[in-house]
Order: C-alpha cells, then sequence, then structure tokens
C-alpha cells in the first residue's frame, strides 16, 4: 500500500502523517509530498519516504503519484492560483490511475455563496471528470482561525469581524487530519463528508468565552463587510485575500459555516474538540 500525502509541509499535513503513524500505517508505505522537502526531515528520520511534490510542476506529480494506491490531496494555499495548480494534480493523478484520490475542500462547496469556495468547486469538477474514485473531504473553519490571533484580541480587548450572529461549526486542525486519515484508509471512492465541530458558535460567545477563560474583557465588534476588509488590509493582509476572508466571515453571518451532518465526530468516533478546550490550549 503506497499512500501520498501532497503539501505535507503544512500544518496540516504534518498532522495527517503524525496520525498515519499513530494509526499504525507503516512510514515505508508513506510518501510526504511537499515544495521543500527539507521541512520533512524530521518524517523522513522516522522512516516515511519524502518527495518533492510542487503543484506548479507536473512532473513532480507524475513521478510521486506512479504506484500510489491512495492520494490525500490538499489543497494549496496560494490565492489566485489554485485552479490551474490542482488541475496539474488532477491530471497528474489520473494520468497515474491512483487507486483513490481524497481532496480536502471547504465545507457546503456546491451550495455555498462564498468567494473562496470557487476554487474547491473547480476542483471537485476536476476530480469527478477525471473518472478516479475519488472522496470529498469538506472541512469547515479551523478554530485556530480564531485561537491564533488570541495574543492580539488580548491585547486590544476586541475581536473584529462581520460575521455578525452567524454560527460558524468551527474544529481544530488535528480532528480534521485525525478525520482525514480515517475516511482516506477506509473510503471506497464516491463519499462526500460534510466536516464541522459539534458545537456552533457566534463570534459574541466566542469572545464571551474569552474573556472567562482569560480574566480579561474581550467584547466582539461587528462591522460591515467592506469595513473589515479595509481592517485586514490595514493589519497587512494582501488586498484581494482580504476581501476573501471578510466574505467569508459575510458567509458565516448567512450560516454558510454552520455544518450540521455530525461527520466529523462520526469518522472520529468521539465528539470534536470543544471551543472552551481549544481556547484553554491555546492559552
Ligand atoms: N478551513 C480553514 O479554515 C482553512 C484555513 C486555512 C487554510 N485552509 C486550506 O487548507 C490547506 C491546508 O491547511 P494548512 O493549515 O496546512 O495550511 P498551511 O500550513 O499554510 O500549508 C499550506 C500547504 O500548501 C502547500 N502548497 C501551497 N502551494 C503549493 C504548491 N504550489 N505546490 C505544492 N504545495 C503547495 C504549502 O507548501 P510550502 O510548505 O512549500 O509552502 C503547505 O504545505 C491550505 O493550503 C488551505 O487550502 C483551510
Amino acid at each position: 500500500m503506497t499512500i501520498v500525502v501532497t503539501a505535507a509541509t503544512g500544518l496540516l499535513g504534518r498532522l495527517v502523517l503524525t496520525e498515519l503513524l499513530k494509526k499504525g500505517v507503516p512510514a515505508a508505505d508513506i510518501v510526504a509530498g511537499g515544495r521543500s522537502v527539507e521541512k520533512l526531515s524530521d518524517f523522513a528520520g522516522q522512516g516515511v519516504r519524502v518527495q518533492v511534490i510542487d503543484y506548479d510542476k507536473p512532473e513532480t506529480l507524475t513521478a510521486a503519484f506512479t504506484g500510489a494506491d491512495r492520494v490525500l490531496f490538499i489543497s494549496g494555499s496560494e490565492a489566485g492560483r489554485r485552479i490551474p495548480q490542482h488541475n496539474n494534480v488532477v491530471n497528474a493523478a489520473k494520468a497515474a490511475q491512483v487507486g483513490l484520490i481524497a481532496y480536502t475542500g471547504i465545507a457546503g462547496a456546491d451550495s455555498t455563496t462564498m468567494k473562496l469556495a470557487s476554487d474547491h468547486l473547480a476542483t471537485e469538477a476536476a476530480l469527478k471528470a477525471s473518472g478516479l474514485p475519488v472522496v470529498l473531504l469538506r472541512h469547515g473553519w479551523y478554530l485556530e482561525n480564531y485561537t491564533d490571533q488570541i495574543a492580539g484580541a488580548l491585547e486590544r480587548g476586541v475581536v473584529a469581524g462581520a460575521a455578525g450572529s452567524g454560527r460558524v461549526s468551527a474544529a481544530t486542525r488535528a480532528d480534521f487530519a485525525a478525520a482525514d486519515v480515517e475516511a482516506l484508509l477506509s473510503s471506497k471512492g464516491g463519499e462526500v463528508f460534510e466536516m464541522g465541530g459539534d458545537e456552533a458558535f457566534t463570534m459574541t460567545e466566542y469572545a464571551a468565552e474569552l474573556s472567562k477563560q482569560s480574566g480579561q474583557e474581550v467584547r466582539y465588534q461587528n462591522l460591515p463587510t467592506d469595513k473589515y476588509a479595509e481592517m485586514l488590509a490595514g493589519v497587512g493582509v494582501p488586498g484581494p485575500f482580504a476581501e476573501i476572508l471578510a466574505d467569508c466571515d459575510r458567509g458565516i453571518r448567512d450560516g454558510e459555516l454552520h455544518v450540521g451532518t455530525g461527520d466529523l465526530s462520526n469518522l472520529l468516533g468521539r465528539p470534536t474538540t470543544s471551543l472552551s478546550e481549544a481556547i484553554q490550549a491555546a492559552l
């Protein structure tokens, strides 16, 4: 069995590799792919096969996918460039006739109006057209999108956003990674998993929990979407990406990242990590 993990150098990819090893998958069966393989030296030291995978270089994809039984295709992070990059991945997987390909997309990819989803939907369409056995791992929002910002929130006493009173079923990267591995190892192809945390919360509830646990007053300040995009750009987020992120908050406001399927906890076989636990760990 050869299992290839793309974008293995990223935070999610590394958690996936750790989870595969924890599940007892032999290190020699795992191919960890990344643009900078030196970032994977710790896994290479455990016997994981490490190989260059660059979504812009089709030859690296062909080399990595030849003989692959299962591929975990983790979405890239270069906004505006993902569609051609992801098409390269799908074309190479098809040419290599990989046994199964699982793709980490976005929750509600085929129903959401969020701009962020268009790359994911295009990738899902390309995967479908490939005729390969495909598993769609549609991820909700990472809890770390919030908890990574805790230091700044405590400093300012404010969490800003444009999510209004919308509920978001955020979950930790580690939970998504564990569920991805579960699906990757057990799926036969054709499954669609809509993944989100068991508990959906509003930004006001998030700020209240952060206040409670930190002992410092933090309030949620809601902004119109365009003002929030301006604010993000003002703190250094590149303009087009700031607009996409603000639009995600608009999507949250409209309930588009509220995932009620239970797919994530079903795959995990346990409840998802709660907001309270995630804040406690981050603090
Ligand atoms: N649901 C959410 O809330 C959420 C939040 C953030 C991101 N995401 C998505 O989930 C993915 C995984 O998340 P993460 O936390 O692991 O992100 P991350 O830590 O930023 O890692 C991104 C990964 O994508 C790789 N990558 C980017 N462009 C590539 C290319 N052209 N060819 C090959 N690899 C490429 C990066 O490689 P290098 O190490 O070489 O840069 C890295 O391994 C992200 O890429 C993004 O699509 C989802």
